[in-house]
């Protein structure tokens, strides 16, 4: 299986609704994205604790405000032909998804200090607006107290712990949050790796997968899915 890294990033400016329409335009069925705070404390989509990469802003994202944020360029950075495209606000890409039909990890990627207050304002929106008809979010973050908090507000809700390498703890803290999959960097991954993630109950899913014969290789490990910036039939 393979799930669109922050909806379809080699194909259009990464976690924007046009990311997100060329995921489903290219029949995935689930994407990742990644949720961060404003300074007023909106849940917004953007990978980068900094606004320069992807946008015409400068500066840290946790010091400007929405209403600042949203009034800038997302989609130039990328190519021409996504001038316009804005930083999402969470509640935008959530409506999106579901419009799509498009199934969720929703990776929360909180600044030093605020993990928990992230965590609590987006599943809090996720709550509000996902309906429990359609298949659940999966909840995933680096930060432990994130999937902590996801614990005990959103307990139905399947979360993944996320590393780069798969921590000498990772059975301790898997049980502890009741996670339900593993998140890893592929390049920490071996045969041995995710034979003993299988062997524990746990689906191992690995970032990030652009080129199709290593997904082949993961997939004969048993790897579960791949996180992808292009569609790998293409
Ligand atoms: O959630 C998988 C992957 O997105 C984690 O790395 O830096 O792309 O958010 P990053
Ligand atoms: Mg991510």
């Amino acid at each position: 299986m393979l799930i669109g890294h922050r909806g379809l990033a080699g194909l259009a400016p990464e976690n924007t609704l046009a990311s997100f329409r060329t995921a489903a335009a290219h029949g995935l069925a689930m994407v990742e994205f990644d949720v961060r705070l404003s300074r007023d404390g909106v849940p917004l989509v953007f990978h980068d604790d900094t606004l320069e990469r992807t946008t015409s802003g400068t500066g840290p994202v946790a010091e400007r405000n929405w209403a600042e944020i949203a009034g800038l360029d997302a989609g130039s950075w990328f190519a021409p032909a996504f001038a316009g495209e804005c930083v999402p606000s969470l509640e935008q890409v959530l409506g999106l998804c579901l419009d799509l039909g498009l199934g969720i990890n929703l990776e929360i990627k909180p600044d030093e200090g605020r993990e928990a207050e992230t965590a609590e304002a987006a599943l809090a929106l996720a709550l509000r607006l996902w309906p429990e008809s359609v298949s659940a979010p999966v909840i995933s973050s680096f930060e432990t107290i994130c999937l902590d908090v996801a614990r005990r507000v959103a307990p139905h809700w399947p979360r993944a712990l996320l590393a780069e390498a798969l921590p000498d703890d990772w059975r301790e803290q898997a049980t502890r949050l009741e996670a339900s999959a593993l998140h890893l960097d592929h390049r920490t991954l071996d045969a041995d790796v995710v034979t003993g993630i299988m062997a524990a109950g746990l689906p191992a899913r690995a970032y990030t997968v652009n080129d199709p014969a290593r997904a082949r290789i993961l997939g004969h490990w048993g790897v579960a899915a791949v996180f992808a910036d292009f569609p790998h039939s293409s």
